[in-house]
């Protein structure tokens, strides 16, 4: 058989160690996972008890428009039901983005290191990356502008970035905008929105009626904590969403988890509670890297990248050993670090004596 010779250089995605799995290899009966930005407080009771209610009418195909979603999600965000488009995840979003807008001859301008899947999907379309080192851990927007040529069709900012934690202001962002051509798509991927807490964070909702070639994403998977379900979202311009709608499966997205994704969005103060949980629990971590002498980035998620003072994959095995799954900085493009989720209060009791441990005796040898 021959495959798309392309595909072959495209990586297979590695997701965060399942907890199985290291129980198995390690012979542990207690692992917590903390690599995958997942919520730690589970999901709204709400959403178990309307998704029982609807498990009768699962031999029906779902509502492939996803139309009651669509409508209760516009009144809340306050859009037009056409911005809208669901995606298996906002991940199947930026695969139908990169189909709809790219291919052999064309170019994408995203940042590096940042989420993984826009390398990826560019990849399989044939198109060429032109990726822009972060500053400081920052979108370098200014550069990124500066890579935009005639070939460009997508420019991905993961604001705030995957696996930086970092955000771009709303300045350095409206400043960005102002200057991109109108015929290059501006991705603004919001998949941790809801926990973003800094004031100059850019709220981008507003902005779609002067920048038509704008998307945003956002997702059900990490706050709404139901990324088992794989659903997001996408709002952006209804003719962004027609193109896109070219090039969507039939059914993307299952009726279970539509219907979970309406109860969710319901259920805002459980959304707040887990921001202000996660507030908290960060700065548990992030007093002790100070304590501790490690470097960290100042995240406005539900993640933070920090210094281990060894090899990445040292460390990951360090903390694994000791049922903490965690991301090694190796794999994301951040050598000497780990990127950890913030857990709970009983999780960050552990990772913080096991991060004590590894300083320590790195310290020691
Ligand atoms: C920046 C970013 N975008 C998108 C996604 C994908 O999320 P989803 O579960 O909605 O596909 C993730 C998941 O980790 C992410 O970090």
């Amino acid at each position: 058989m021959l495959p798309k010779e392309r595909i072959l250089n495209v990586p297979v995605y590695k997701p965060g160690k399942p907890i199985d799995d290291v129980k198995r290899e390690l012979g542990l009966t207690e692992v917590i996972k903390l690599a995958s930005n997942e919520n730690p407080y589970g999901y709204s009771p709400v959403v178990k008890e309307a998704m029982l209610a609807a498990m009768n009418d699962l031999a029906i195909y779902p509502d492939g428009g996803s139309m009651q979603l669509r409508w209760e999600l516009a009144e809340f965000l306050n859009v037009q039901p056409e911005q809208l488009i669901f995606g298996n995840g906002s991940d199947e979003i930026v695969l139908m983005i990169s189909r709809a807008y790219l291919e052999k001859g064309t170019n994408s301008v995203m940042a590096t290191p940042t989420f993984s899947q826009y390398r990826s999907n560019v990849t399989v379309e044939g198109a060429d990356l032109l990726e822009i080192p972060l500053k400081n851990g920052v979108h370098d927007l200014e550069a990124m502008l500066a890579a935009i040529n005639e070939q460009t069709r997508v420019v991905w900012v993961c604001n705030p970035n995957n696996p930086s934690g970092t955000m771009n202001t709303s300045d350095e962002l409206l400043a960005f905008l102002e200057k991109v051509p109108a015929n290059v798509l501006v991705v603004l991927d919001e998949a941790y929105y809801e926990y973003v807490v800094d004031e100059n964070y850019p709220q981008t909702i507003p902005l779609l009626d002067k920048y038509k070639n704008m998307i945003i994403l956002r997702t059900f998977s990490k706050i709404y904590g139901l990324a088992a379900l794989r659903i997001g979202y996408g709002i952006a311009n209804p003719e962004v969403v027609s193109h896109l709608n070219h090039v969507r499966g039939p059914f993307n997205t299952g009726s279970l988890s539509q219907v979970a994704a309406r109860a969710a969005i319901s259920d805002q103060e459980f959304v707040t509670q887990c921001s202000q949980k996660n507030r908290q629990q960060m700065k548990r971590i992030t007093d002790k890297c100070d304590e501790l002498g490690l470097h960290y980035f100042p995240s406005q998620t539900n993640f933070v990248l920090l210094e281990v003072k060894r090899d990445s994959d040292e460390a990951f095995q360090y903390l694994l050993k000791k049922g903490i799954i965690t991301r090694s900085g190796n794999a994301l493009g951040h050598p000497g670090y780990l990127r950890v989720t913030i857990g709970n209060s009983e999780q960050n009791d552990k990772l913080l004596a096991a991060l004590e441990s590894l300083v320590t005796e790195a310290a020691k040898k």
